[in-house]
């Protein structure tokens, strides 16, 4: 099964032999992510974001405790207008919400969508983060005029995602500019992707204007695409519980465990406390990764199985269901993981080597922060406008996208949950 589609999508790249590596979205912000990045660029960059993406880090702790409060915001508008188990899209709402946690912890600017998750920026993100509409008709375009359909597209990008850059770049020029010493992301990226010199000749003016643009393309990125991705994880986890009764009250009781140890709150030191948790967000990669395939450029592998610079897709999706790696694949059992944890080269929601996702320990984290307090807070059900099976878009760079996902949250009088500072 997984070698016809690998042979199909091999057919498919060889026919369109211009189609661009990485799927473009014709948005230059978006387009320009690390991936793009030539290999010592690429390569000085990562080690550079990725030491300061990681666990290790003590700003992890202070991003934690700023997405906890985010988190309380929420549950209080979704008690307040759903906790009485109203139909509710839970995509549109932690679409929202990692939204918020990013711009927040990243940008270090508190970007309130959560108060409207109707706003006219995340429907554009949401758009042009799905290819859905007129598919055929867009591909034939790129592949044959990749040019005029990045121009198209690019002309097609609305004022309010123009607008979300331009704060972006502000806020990264205000806050290096003023040397702001709690903005250190901002400023290690922009020193990672160039050295910075402040004494700048008339022709340095010049290349920092390209710093900055590149500094802001990189945070766009991170905002836009690493907060939609751990939306779907969170919502197909709710998807999946809803579903799947017996899982989410186990995982409920552990979690209010956890929640009862510290008096009521979900502190830093427990991020990690709650091992159901690991397992259900393990499996839920497993059935819908948020990234459903790979597209490499293979540059040296031996010319006697695949040719250099032949284009290679890896269907994560199809490996994470092949019945010869996992058993009963379809079904949700996190336990799997615990029984027979599966070699690194068939469990890929994050990628593997040395071009895997900087932004793991992040997106973890934030969808941990979610489930706990949502699975903690909400008895979580499947109603008639539920679609099931769910409905996926053709989501843009490979990603799952999930067009909604209408469940109800009906509030829990025996929750243990105390929203205050911690
Ligand atoms: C559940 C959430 C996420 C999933 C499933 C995911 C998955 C992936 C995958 C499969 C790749 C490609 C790896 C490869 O080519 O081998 C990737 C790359 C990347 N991800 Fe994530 N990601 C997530 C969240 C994030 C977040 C939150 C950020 C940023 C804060 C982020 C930043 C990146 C970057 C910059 C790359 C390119 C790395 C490189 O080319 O060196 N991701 N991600």
């Amino acid at each position: 099964m997984i070698t016809k589609i690998v042979v199909l999508a091999r057919l498919i790249q060889s026919l369109l032999k211009r189609v661009p590596m990485v799927f473009i979205t014709g948005n230059e912000a978006l387009d320009s992510t690390l991936s793009y990045f030539d290999t010592k660029r690429w390569q000085d960059v990562r080690n550079k974001i990725r030491e300061l993406l990681s666990t290790e880090n003590w700003m992890f702790r202070y991003a934690f405790e700023d997405i906890v409060e985010t988190m309380y915001k929420q549950l209080t508008i979704i008690k307040k207008d759903y906790g009485n188990g109203r139909p509710v899209d839970v995509k549109r709402i932690f679409d929202a919400f990692a939204f918020d946690a990013a711009c927040n912890v990243l940008l270090l600017t508190e970007y309130e969508t959560i108060k409207n998750p109707d706003s006219d920026l995340l429907k554009e993100i949401k758009r042009i983060l799905d290819t859905s509409d007129n598919f055929a008709e867009k591909l034939i375009l790129r592949s044959h005029l990749p040019k005029i359909a990045k121009w198209i597209k690019s002309q097609s990008i609305n004022e309010d995602l123009k607008d979300f850059k331009k704060k972006v770049r502000n806020i990264i020029y205000e806050k290096h500019w003023h040397e702001k010493a709690d903005f250190f992301l901002v400023k290690n990226v922009l020193d990672a992707m160039f050295e910075f010199d402040v004494k700048l000749t008339k022709n340095e003016c010049l290349k920092t204007e390209i710093r900055l643009e590149d500094t802001t393309h990189q945070f766009l990125y991170y905002v836009v695409f690493g907060s939609q991705k751990v939306s779907t994880l969170a919502t197909m986890a709710c998807y999946l519980l809803a579903r799947h009764k017996v899982e989410q009250n186990i995982l409920r009781e552990r979690i209010y465990e956890v929640i009862n140890q510290n008096e009521g709150a979900f502190p830093y030191s427990s991020c990690d406390d709650i091992e159901y948790l690991d397992l259900v967000i393990k499996e839920t990669l497993r059935l819908y990764p948020p990234v459903s395939m790979q597209q490499k450029l293979k540059m040296k592998f031996s010319k006697r199985y695949v040719p250099k610079r032949a284009h290679v897709t890896i269907p994560i999706c199809g490996i994470h269901r092949d019945p010869e790696f996992y058993e009963n694949p379809g079904a949700f059992d996190p336990n799997r993981f615990l029984r027979r944890p599966p070699p690194v080269e068939k469990f890929l929601p994050f990628g593997m080597g040395n071009r895997s996702c900087i932004g793991e320990a992040f997106a973890k984290m934030v969808t941990k922060i979610i489930l706990v307090h949502i699975v903690g807070s909400f008895d979580i059900a499947v109603c008639h406008s539920t679609k099931i099976p769910p409905k996926f878009g053709l989501g843009t760079h490979s990603f799952l996208s999930v067009e909604e996902m209408i469940l109800t949250l009906t509030t829990r009088s025996d929750s243990p949950i105390r929203m205050r500072r911690l």
